[in-house]
């Protein structure tokens, strides 16, 4: 990760004051410049350490490899002109607002050809303002747009994506127009949207408000200055989807006012469908050995066009690598050193399963073994394997719509996601494994498949890293008496 030597962040906001927190807590920059025209504002971020040092003179930018300019988007263009005395050939400036055609065409016009603007566009705030809501986790896991406009350097284009994921946000490279229309679309008008029926409900009933209420309308809560010139900046785009939006309204009324029963459920169910399948979802499925998951994961998988994973596989596949290469299991060194020399990928295959490939190679059905079985624990117990499993967990969901199943799906690798915990009882969990096992001809008892498993129970819930655990938010299934098509159906209509 590149480390800069010094980083100014112009405009010492909620957004600004989060990225100096994140640069400082990864150590991204030897220094970092808070400038601001509250003397407020400044003093605060100091506090907060969300800068080493703050001021109100511009100037001090001067040496500085990066800016960020963090104000609201009408302060950038001013910002902007500000600053062309001190900046130094090879600097990159970087922004972070909602709307970027007009800053992006000005820029380009009136900075020395030696210095690079790139546009920015984190997805992620809040509707509160101010450094003290500042938190350096605010770019976890969100993702920021970056715009290939015609004139972007590409290495500043690709130092300014490495900084944004060195704090730990996915990045999208986008055009300008692709820019405009997506936030149009899913920020802006949202936002319209929202303050449109606050305003829209009269005030006696607000003392009765409940979460549906509250989930539809937090953004409306947004600073207005700051939506009155995104507004304005965008509003062809924004216009075009009121247009939509007015439409689509217009029709609901229509078979509202007629008491058009299956058309009104016809909306509402082409919309919950639609959310289901384009919005990324990861469905993390987590329980015993033999409850269902792999089975009722790939159905589910299935019938929502998911992605299907099974990380049991992945667990697998290194412990067959690790008994192939004649490591002895005991000694966790040289599992973790196999572990760290081992070229772990994956490829989607047709069928919509996720391919776990070990230097480049499948291994098959082999992971499948009764021996590997038996062994995985001594690789799924080391925290070293598993980080690397989580990572490339989390690599693989990203953007995709995926059901995942697991024995820390639910507590560890996806907390945000829809979550169950399916679950039987060991009489019954035994005799499904002993009937897939009979069924492919495998030569075993009862007994002896009820005692693996629970061992199997036993250590997985006993393991100090990513043990099996149910977690609070998730659906408890208990398949004893249910069929697949039962435990499926229910993941279905609880999502
Ligand atoms: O689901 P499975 O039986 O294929 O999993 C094999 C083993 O891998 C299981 O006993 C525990 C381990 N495992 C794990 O520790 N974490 C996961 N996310 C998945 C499996």
């Amino acid at each position: 990760m590149e480390r800069f030597k010094k980083i100014s962040i112009i405009g010492t906001g909620l957004i600004g004051g989060s990225l100096g927190l994140a640069i400082k807590q990864k150590g991204l920059s030897e220094e970092v410049l808070g400038i601001d025209i509250s003397p407020l504002s400044i003093e605060e971020a100091v506090r907060m350490k969300a800068v080493d040092r703050g001021s109100l003179r511009i100037e001090e930018t001067k040496g500085s490899e990066l800016i960020l300019i963090c104000t609201p988007i009408s302060d950038i263009l001013p910002a902007l002109k500000t600053l062309i005395p001190f900046l130094e050939p090879g600097s990159i400036i970087t922004d972070v607002g909602s709307v970027k055609k007009e800053v992006l065409k000005q820029a380009e016009k009136i900075l020395p050809s030696s210095v690079y603007f790139i546009g920015g566009h984190p997805l992620a705030g809040s509707e509160k303002r101010g450094v003290s809501f500042a938190h350096a986790d605010l770019f976890k896991d969100s993702l920021t747009l970056l715009v290939e406009s015609k004139k972007a350097n590409a290495q500043a284009l690709e130092r300014v994506k490495n900084f944004w994921e060195g704090i730990g946000s996915k990045v999208r490279i986008v055009s300008l127009d692709e820019h405009e229309e997506i936030v149009g679309m899913i920020s802006h008008l949202p936002h319209i949207v929202a303050i449109s029926l606050v305003n829209s409900v009269p005030r006696k009933c607000f003392s009765y408000v409940a979460r549906g209420w509250k989930d539809s309308t937090r953004i409306a809560l947004s600073p207005p200055e700051l939506w009155r010139d995104i507004c304005v900046s965008n509003r062809k785009q924004i216009v075009k989807g009121l247009n939509r939006f007015i439409e689509v309204c217009e029709k609901v009324k229509k078979i509202i006012e007629k008491g058009e029963k299956k058309k009104i459920e016809r909306e509402f169910k082409r919309a919950r469908e639609k959310k289901i399948r384009y919005e990324p979802m990861v469905i993390a499925i987590d329980g015993p050995a033999g409850a269902g998951k792999s089975v009722v994961g790939k159905e589910v998988a299935k019938r929502l066009g998911f992605v299907y994973l099974d990380t049991g596989a992945m667990y697998r596949a290194i412990t067959l690598k690790a008994i192939e290469e004649g490591i002895d299991l005991e000694d966790e060194k040289a599992l973790i050193e196999m572990c760290r020399n081992t070229d772990i990928n994956f490829e989607s295959a047709e069928d919509g399963r996720i391919e776990v490939l070990l230097d480049g190679k499948s291994l098959g059905e082999r992971i499948r073994d009764k021996e590997i079985t038996r062994k995985v624990f001594y690789l799924a117990r080391i925290p070293e394997v598993r980080e690397r499993m989580v990572e490339l967990q989390r690599k693989i969901a990203e953007g995709k719509s995926i059901v995942a199943e697991g024995r820390d799906m639910t507590s560890v690798v996806f907390p945000q996601a829809r979550k169950f915990y399916l679950d039987a009882s060991l009489q019954e969990r035994a005799r499904r494994r002993y009937r897939q096992l009979l069924a492919q001809n495998q030569k075993v008892s009862f007994e002896e498949i009820k005692m693996d498993i629970q061992i199997r129970d036993r250590k997985d819930k006993k393991r100090k890293v990513g043990p099996l655990r149910k977690v609070k938010d998730a659906l408890y299934i208990d398949s004893t008496r249910m069929s697949i098509e039962e435990v499926v159906e229910k993941i279905l209509k609880s999502l």
